[in-house]
């Protein structure tokens, strides 16, 4: 049976769910988005990603969502599909507008609401075995904060660490690890859980405040500061953070291996304690 996906105020069979040539997500990368991870039929942290995308709204000066109408749609979305763990894509758009400018549209125009959920399983072997990752430079806009489907530099960067036979590349800014190419940077340096500080340069991740706060209630010592590239060198652990990936370790950068080569005992603990909560 095809999967059933919402677009536009219906719901439709996945093969039927087209959008127009001119839309602006297609034509201009001007819309927003936001990945929401359900675990036995129930969306994690809906609250905090309906937020995001707000925000996200606001500061792209698109209309504002109608958060109730995308909560509820998800929660139907699951139900006809019959999901229990998936993932929820929400994304919305400026709309469809002739002719293309790069102006907003003049005359009226409906933004695009697309709401896709399907069925998704976490990649627990790679908790077990950690990944690789590779540092790419940073080349993106200084909004990053703004959870934005235009994603070129994401994409190369991932692309970058795929052909390198890592699985994640971790930006580095003004001589700092800042984030990975769709997760959240973290290590363990003199003792201590590093994590850059919430930015325009990196998009605040659900995942991350959560990582963050269960580190704190756990007693370790939390620093939201960069990492110098200069000091990963040093650090014994790392790790990255996404609503996909949870809390991955890292176990080797740039082919230096992280700590003894296995995702180390505050990753392990921290993946341990969000699982439970999760
Ligand atoms: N990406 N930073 C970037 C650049 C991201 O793309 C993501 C998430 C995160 C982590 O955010 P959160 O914990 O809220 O998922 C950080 C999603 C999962 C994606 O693009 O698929």
């Amino acid at each position: 049976m095809s999967l059933t996906v919402y677009l536009n105020g219906q719901f439709l069979p996945y093969e039927q769910a087209t959008v127009s040539v001119e839309d602006r997500a297609f034509l201009l990368a001007d819309g927003i988005y936001e990945v929401v991870r359900v675990y036995a039929g129930r969306p994690f942290g809906m609250e905090g990603h309906l937020t995001r995308l707000a925000r996200s709204a606001r500061e792209l000066r698109l209309p504002a969502p109608d958060l109730d109408e995308i909560e509820r749609v998800s929660l139907e979305l699951l139900r006809i599909n019959n999901l229990s763990d998936a993932t929820i894509y929400i994304q919305v758009s400026r709309g469809a507008y002739a002719p293309r400018t790069h102006a907003f549209p003049t005359g009226p125009v409906t933004p695009t609401l697309l709401v896709i959920a399907r069925s998704f399983k976490a990649n627990a072997a790679q908790w077990e075995t950690g990944i690789k990752a590779i540092t790419v430079p940073d080349q993106r806009w200084a909004r990053c904060d703004i959870k934005s489907v235009s994603l070129l530099p994401n994409a190369l960067a991932k692309q970058a660490a795929t052909d390198a036979g890592a699985q994640e590349a971790i930006f580095i800014k003004d001589g700092y690890a800042i984030e990975g190419s769709s997760s959240n940077f973290f290590a363990v340096l003199d003792g201590e859980i590093r994590t850059y500080p919430s930015c325009n340069y990196i998009l605040t991740g659900i995942t991350r405040n959560v990582a963050l706060d269960v580190a704190r209630k756990l007693g370790y010592k939390v620093r939201e500061e960069g990492i110098p590239t200069t000091a990963l060198g040093r650090c014994t652990e790392m790790w990255v953070t996404s609503t996909t990936q949870e809390v991955m370790p890292i176990v080797s950068l740039d082919g230096q291996v992280v700590g003894d080569g296995r995702p180390g005992p505050v990753a392990q603990a921290l993946l341990k304690a969000m699982r439970e909560l999760l």
